[in-house]
This record gives C-alpha cells, sequence and structure tokens, in this order.
C-alpha cells in the first residue's frame, strides 16, 4: 500500500471522481480517446445550447444513439468495487461522476452526483422539472407536468454550469482522500477539482495513462479501472 495511504483512518472522508474511462471497458466508448465519442459529430454540432437551438433533431438523434447504447452496457468490476468501498467504509464517501451512463447507479452507488447530467433523464425547456426519460426524445416530446412545455436531454452542455458544484466544492474542502478516476482532465472544473481539497488531503490519479492534470497528485497508478479499482479498494479496506 502506499505510504499515502497507510495512514489513512477508518473513518476517513473519500471523494472520488470518475470520467468515461471507468465506463470504458463496459463498452461505453469515451470523449478522446481515439475512436472518441464525438468523433463522428464535432462538439460544436451537438453538446452546446446553441447546436439545440440550430439543429434540436439532430441534437435529440445523437443522445437517442447514445441512451439506446446504454441497454447493451453493463457495469464493470470497477464500478462495483467502488460500491463494495462505499458498503463497507466507514467514513464519509461520494462519488461524483462525470459520465451521463447510469453505470454507477445500476452498480448500486448510493452516494454520488452526476455533474454533468443523466444520459436517462429530460428537462422540460418550460418548467425545468427534470423527469425519467428511458427512451427516444424528439421535437414532438413534451413535459408531463406542464402541458406546454417541450423537452431536452437532461445533459450539461458546453458553456453551461455543471450540476451540484457547491455540494461537490464541500465535501472537496473536507475530504481526507480524493482519487479521480478514468478522467483525462481536459475539462474544468472537474479538472480543478485536484487543487480544490485541503492541504492535508491524499490525492491519487488511476487512469490508462497520466492525465493532464497527473502532476497535481501525490500519486499516479497507469492501468485499467478494472483492475486499478478493485485492488485500491482492497487496499482501503485491509
Ligand atoms: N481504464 C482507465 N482509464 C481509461 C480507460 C480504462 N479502461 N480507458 C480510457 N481511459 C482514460 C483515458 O486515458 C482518458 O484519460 O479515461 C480518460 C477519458 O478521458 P475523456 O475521454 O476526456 O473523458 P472525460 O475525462 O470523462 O471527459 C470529461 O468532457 O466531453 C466532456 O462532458 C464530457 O464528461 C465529459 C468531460
Amino acid at each position: 500500500m502506499s505510504p499515502s495511504l497507510m495512514a489513512l483512518s477508518r473513518d476517513a472522508r473519500l471523494v472520488i471522481l470518475t470520467g468515461a474511462g471507468i465506463s470504458a471497458e463496459s463498452g461505453v466508448r469515451t470523449f478522446r480517446d481515439g475512436d472518441g465519442l464525438w468523433e463522428r459529430h464535432r462538439l460544436e454540432d451537438v453538446a452546446t445550447p446553441e447546436a439545440f437551438r440550430r439543429d434540436p433533431d439532430l441534437v435529440h438523434r445523437f443522445y437517442n444513439e447514445r441512451r439506446r447504447g446504454l441497454a447493451t452496457a453493463e457495469p464493470n468490476a470497477a464500478h462495483r468495487a467502488l460500491v463494495q468501498l462505499e458498503s463497507a467504509w466507514a467514513g464519509d464517501l461520494l462519488v461524483v461522476t462525470q459520465n451521463v451512463d447510469d453505470l454507477h447507479d445500476r452498480a448500486g452507488s448510493k452516494h454520488l452526483v452526476h455533474m454533468h447530467g443523466e444520459l436517462l433523464k429530460g428537462r422540460c425547456l418550460g418548467c425545468r422539472t427534470v423527469v425519467a426519460w428511458p427512451g427516444d426524445m424528439d421535437c414532438d416530446s413534451r413535459c408531463p407536468v406542464c402541458p406546454t412545455g417541450g423537452m431536452r436531454p437532461h445533459i450539461v452542455w458546453f458553456h453551461e454550469l455543471p450540476l451540484c458544484l457547491d455540494p461537490i466544492y464541500e465535501a472537496l474542502e473536507r475530504c481526507d482522500l480524493f482519487v479521480a478516476i478514468g478522467t483525462s482532465g481536459h475539462v474544468h472544473p472537474a479538472a480543478g477539482f485536484v487543487e480544490a481539497v485541503g492541504p492535508r488531503c491524499r490525492t491519487l490519479e488511476l487512469n490508462l495513462e497520466p492525465s493532464r492534470v497527473v502532476s497535481a497528485f501525490q500519486e499516479g497508478r497507469t492501468g485499467r479501472a478494472t483492475d486499478l479499482v478493485p485492488t485500491l479498494v482492497a487496499e482501503l479496506l485491509s
């Protein structure tokens, strides 16, 4: 076990940030690897409010395709190891995911926030109510709450403010261990979370390759999430 983890008490507070890399081995493609998810669609063509105003049908088609893709994806050993840690850990544990898939949810994570929204939810353009939306969405989709509202994917697009930032920063300031798993460090504010932790917090990055912000971490381990995360959980619970 690395020195930074040995001194950790069993009621230490943990914050775990995950990105697309934790879902890669479940068959959900990441954003910036070679065959990146965005390749067939330029970012500007899909994941922005402007794109939705300009071509809502294209944006709906893109997210419908991703939503359907989830049906064949299953949580992997990394998602499951985090659930095992959550249930066995005496201290606070919060998983902050940038992912919009439901793999952490299906694995059983309870203390979980989706800071970039959720693929299986929709949001009314009128009353802004967020509702479960497992099926396709299009320009004729209507809000189940208010009679007038059209619907948009409950996804945080570029230039929009991520969700739950206040509780996330509160948890970061208090935590004793911050772990980032499967994220490239390209997109803020998540890429800056490692700089927002307190002075005594241990920091660890688990990634297939060193991320853009690996130098900000006290320790970096490279490998696949389905190897690194169960190993880390075994260390913490030993
Ligand atoms: N195990 C661990 N890490 C992996 C694996 C794996 N099996 N496969 C890929 N990775 C790593 C890659 O090396 C990369 O550093 O996961 C990271 C994925 O990076 P991105 O594709 O940039 O995904 P992410 O960091 O989650 O993107 C953040 O950007 O496009 C926006 O809103 C979108 O939430 C997304 C945000």
